[in-house]
This record gives structure tokens, sequence and C-alpha cells, in this order.
């Protein structure tokens, strides 16, 4: 019985294939450059992103900036973590829990991916900057 196999691909095509492959591979280097220089600066300060990020994540159903609601101010926690690392809150703010400002638990918020978690904590490390 004879087959026909997928590899036999006429090989007229060939040639502009691998330069589509090619300049696909170099564009993608290129955001992984990007990227890159992108987590290398700490400072991933994005006011903007920060905010649509509060609204859609119910933070501030539990949190304001200047006063404390069912968790910490974050004026508070900006204060307590001054000159901290955003990697590491974030990881914190997706990880949840409690004992650290009192006897009520924060719900994990592993919904957020980890660069969306750093950007929150930029931003309150920041001081909750409007703008
Ligand atoms: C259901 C209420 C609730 C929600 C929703 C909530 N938090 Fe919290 N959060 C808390 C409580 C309570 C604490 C204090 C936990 C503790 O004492 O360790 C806290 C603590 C924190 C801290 C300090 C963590 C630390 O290690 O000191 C940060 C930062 C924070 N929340 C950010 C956020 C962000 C950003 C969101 C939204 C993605 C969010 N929270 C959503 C209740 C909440």
């Amino acid at each position: 019985m004879m087959e026909t196999t997928p590899l036999n691909i006429p090989p007229k095509s060939s040639g502009y294939a691998h330069m589509q492959t090619l300049r696909v591979l170099f564009r993608s280097a290129l955001i992984g450059a990007a990227l890159l220089a992108a987590s290398a600066s700490h400072a991933a300060l994005d006011v903007g992103r920060a905010k649509a990020l509060l609204s859609q994540n119910a933070c501030l159903g539990c949190h304001a900036v200047e006063s404390r609601v069912v968790g910490p101010a974050y004026k508070d926690v900006a204060a307590k973590y001054k000159g901290g690392n955003p990697v590491v809150l974030g990881a914190r703010i997706k990880s949840g829990g409690a004992g650290k400002w009192g006897e009520i638990a924060m719900p994990p918020q592993a919904q957020l991916s980890d660069a969306d978690a750093r950007i929150l904590a930029a931003w309150i490390l920041a001081g909750c900057p409007d703008q």
C-alpha cells in the first residue's frame, strides 16, 4: 500500500518558507530582548495598568490607599516595605495569607500573572501615585 507522506513538500517553496522562518525567529529574538530589558528594571511602574488591575481584581473591595478597610491601607504597606522588591511583594499578593497585618487572611490572587502582580506591587511600593 502506498501512502503519500506529508513530509514530501515540493521543494519550490522551501526557500521562501525558510526566509519566513528566519524572519519570525528574528522578530521573537527582538521581543525577547525587549522583555528581558523590561524585567531587568525593577521599576516597572505602570500606573494605568495598576489601576485597571485594582478594579478588575476587586482589590479595592478590601483595600483603600489611605485607610484600612478589610486589609491594610496601601500607604501603610508602602511605608512598611519601603525600598522593597516588587517581585517579592508581587508573589505575596498572589499567594495571599494572614498574620502580617492581623488575623484576617487575604485570599490568594492566583488569577494574576506574575507580571501583573509585579505591576500592582510596584505601584503600591511607589506610594500609589495617581498618574
Ligand atoms: C477579601 C479581601 C481582600 C482582597 C480581595 C484583597 N486583599 Fe490584599 N489583603 C487583605 C488582608 C486581610 C491583608 C492582610 C494579610 C495579613 O495580615 O498578612 C492583605 C494584605 C495585602 C498586602 C500586604 C501583603 C504583605 O505581605 O504584607 C498587599 C500588598 C495586598 N494585600 C494587595 C492586594 C491586591 C493588589 C489585591 C487585588 C489583586 C488584594 N490585595 C486583594 C485582604 C484582601
